[in-house]
């Protein structure tokens, strides 16, 4: 489903600055995939490419077949709206609309029924226990909310790709848990293959496979198997082989 072969990132400017070298990652359809790695490991440029927000400097992504660095920006946009969804890590919700206004606005761009976007609303605000807050606006809600409220605006046009870059980052380990939940549960239903960039041991937990990145380059991969439990102890080894990740140490939750 994703294929990323050979993929480099540097940064032009004053100083130019490396940020991935020669990253090969494949993703199955359906797969659930975790990103991890110590700040500035170069997480967030590899998902803005995949996102095909940014481009890499050498090498190729392909999705659903697509090479994404072949496509031009009319049938960029047009990708981009049909077959991903993207929860972002400051949420980019607009401010000025309501919740329910949020959610819609993919279906808005891609110039959907009236209807048929207030009952995808309705299923999805269900699922994610955010119907009463459906009316109100982006800076009425707290974090939590703002959070779920990304996750159904990434998910109401049934993307194939769903890409979060740190989607438990602001919340409290119980929300944290609802959400991956949540998540977890989407991505079996629906088969929707999903990458997750967290440093949060519990959220990596609960993908099938975490691969972890150390200055710009692959480190190494770990699989879940049945047991959640394991696979979270097996995280936290790992990141402290990785190291910088002092302070989360210290302030582990048990799952
Ligand atoms: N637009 C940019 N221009 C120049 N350098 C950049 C740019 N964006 C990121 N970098 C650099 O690339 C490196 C990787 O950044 P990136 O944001 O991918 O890290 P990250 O792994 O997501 O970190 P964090 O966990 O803190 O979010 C960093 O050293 C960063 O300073
Ligand atoms: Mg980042």
């Amino acid at each position: 489903m994703l294929n990323v072969s050979k993929v480099s990132k540097i940064y032009d400017g004053k100083l130019a600055y490396r940020a991935l070298t020669d990253i090969d990652l494949t993703i199955a359809g359906g797969e659930f995939v975790g990103i991890m790695g110590p700040s500035g490991s170069g997480k967030t440029t590899l998902l803005n490419m995949i996102a095909t927000i940014d481009r890499p400097t050498t090498g190729e992504i392909t999705i659903s077949g697509k090479d994404t660095s072949k496509l031009d920006r009319n049938e960029l946009a047009v990708f981009r709206r049909r077959e991903l969804g993207f929860v972002f890590q400051d949420f980019n919700l607009l401010h000025t609309l309501t919740v329910g206004e949020n959610i819609v606005l993919p279906l808005t761009l891609d110039g959907s029924k009236v209807s048929e976007m207030k009952q995808k609303a309705a299923a999805i605000a269900d699922r994610l226990g955010i119907t009463q807050i459906m009316n109100k606006r982006v800076y009425e809600i707290s974090g939590g909310q703002a959070q779920r409220a990304a996750i159904a605006r990434a998910m109401i046009h049934s993307p194939k790709l769903l890409l979060a870059d740190e989607p438990t980052g602001n919340l409290d380990s119980k929300a944290a848990k609802d959400v991956m939940e949540l998540l977890e549960s989407i991505n079996q239903e629906q088969q929707t293959t999903m990458m997750l960039v967290t440093h949060d041991a519990v959220a990596a937990s609960y993908c099938h496979r975490v691969v972890f990145i150390k200055d710009g380059r692959f480190y190494t991969e770990i699989h879940r198997g049945d047991n959640r439990q394991a696979f979270f102890q097996k995280i936290i080894d790992l990141l402290s082989l990785l190291g910088g990740y002092s302070h989360d140490l210290s302030s582990i939750r048990l799952s």
